[in-house]
C-alpha cells in the first residue's frame, strides 16, 4: 500500500463528502427549508471516522468503491441524525457542532427533530439502492446491511445508549454500566461501520468475522472513551463543540469513573486490544490499524 495514511484519509474524506452531497436532496426542492437544513447539519464538517472504518475494512474483503460509498454515507447519516438530536434542548442542549451553530440554533427546534427523522429514513433509502458495483448476491447482503444498520441505530442500539444516558445524568454508574452505555450510544454505529464496509466484498471465514466484529467492539469502546476524554481536556475551539459539558451536566464518563489518568489508561488498553486482533488480515487490515491508532490519538 504505497499511498501514506493521512493522504489516504482525506481522500476517502473528500469522496464521502461528495457522495453525500449527491444522495442528499437538493436544496431548493420543497420542502426547502428542511432539505437546507438536512445539507447544513451533514456537509462540510466532521471527521467521517465512520466513512473512513466502511472503507478500510473493505480493504479487507476487497469491496469496490461504489458500494462503500452507500455503507459510508448510510451509517454517517445515521451518525448526523443522532448529533443532531443529541444536541437538542431536551437532551444535551449544545449549541455548537462542527465549529458552527447546532442545527436547532441555525433553524429551529422543529426542523432539527425532521432533520433527524429525514436522515434517518435517507440512511435505509441509500442502503436499498441497486449496489452499482456489489457481490453478486447483492439483494441478501443488503438485506443483511440493511438489518446491521437498523440493529445499531435502534433502541438496542444508539438510541437505546442515548436513553440511558439520559436517565444516569447525576448517578455514579459501575464500570459495566459505563461500558453497556458507551457501546450502545457510540459503539454500536463504529461496529456497524465496519460490519457494513465488510459486508460490500467478499464473504468472510467465520473466524474472521469475528475477529473483525471483536476489532470494531474495541475500538467503539474506545473511541467514546476518547470522546469522554477530551471533553474535558480540549478546547471548545479545537474539538468544534463545548468543552466541558460532561462535567457541568453530571454525565458519568470513564473520566468520572475512573480520573483521566485511568481513562488514559484504559484507552490505551483498548486500542492495543483492537490491534491484536487485527492479526489474522496481515497487510490487509492496515488501513484499521492506522485508524484505530488515529481514534485513540486524535486531538479533537
Ligand atoms: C461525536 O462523534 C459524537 C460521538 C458519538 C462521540 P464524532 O467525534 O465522530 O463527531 P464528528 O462526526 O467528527 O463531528
Ligand atoms: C453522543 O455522545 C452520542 C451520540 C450522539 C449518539 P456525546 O453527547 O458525548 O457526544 P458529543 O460530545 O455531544 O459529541
Ligand atoms: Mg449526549
Ligand atoms: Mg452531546
Ligand atoms: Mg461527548
Amino acid at each position: 500500500m504505497s499511498q501514506a495514511f493521512p493522504e489516504w484519509m482525506a481522500e476517502v474524506q473528500a469522496r464521502t463528502e461528495a457522495a453525500l452531497a449527491r444522495y442528499l436532496p437538493v436544496a431548493e426542492s420543497i420542502p426547502a427549508r428542511l432539505h437546507q437544513a438536512m445539507r447544513y447539519s451533514t456537509l462540510g464538517g466532521g471527521k467521517r471516522v465512520r466513512p473512513l472504518l466502511a472503507f478500510a475494512a473493505g480493504e479487507i474483503t476487497g469491496a469496490l468503491p461504489e458500494a462503500l460509498d452507500a455503507a459510508a454515507c448510510a451509517v454517517e447519516c445515521i451518525h448526523v441524525y443522532s448529533l443532531v438530536h443529541d444536541d437538542m434542548p431536551c437532551m444535551d442542549d449544545d449549541v455548537l457542532r462542527r465549529g458552527r451553530a447546532t442545527c436547532h440554533v441555525e433553524y429551529d427546534e422543529p426542523t432539527a427533530l425532521l432533520v433527524g427523522d429525514s436522515l434517518q429514513s435517507l440512511a435505509f433509502d441509500i442502503l436499498s439502492r441497486p449496489l452499482r458495483c456489489g457481490p453478486a448476491d447483492a439483494p441478501t447482503r443488503q438485506i443483511e446491511m440493511v438489518r446491521v444498520l437498523a440493529r445499531a441505530s435502534g433502541s438496542c442500539g444508539m438510541a437505546g445508549g442515548q436513553a440511558i444516558d439520559l436517565a444516569s445524568v447525576g448517578k455514579p454508574l459501575s464500570q459495566p454500566e459505563l461500558e453497556l452505555m458507551h457501546a450502545l450510544k457510540t459503539g454500536a454505529l463504529i461496529r456497524a461501520a465496519v460490519l457494513l464496509g465488510a459486508l460490500c466484498g467478499k464473504a468472510m471465514p467465520e473466524a474472521e468475522h469475528d475477529a473483525l466484529d471483536r476489532f470494531a467492539k474495541r475500538a467503539g469502546l474506545l473511541f467514546q472513551v476518547v470522546d469522554d476524554i477530551l471533553d474535558c481536556t480540549a478546547s471548545t475551539a479545537t474539538l468544534g463543540k463545548t468543552a466541558g459539558k460532561d462535567a457541568a451536566a453530571d454525565k458519568p464518563t470513564y473520566v468520572s469513573l475512573l480520573g483521566l489518568e485511568g481513562a488514559q489508561r484504559f484507552a490505551g488498553e483498548l486500542e492495543s486490544e483492537a490491534m491484536a486482533s487485527l492479526a489474522p488480515f496481515g497487510a490487509r487490515s492496515q488501513r484499521l490499524a492506522e485508524l484505530a491508532a488515529f481514534i485513540a490519538h486524535r486531538k479533537f
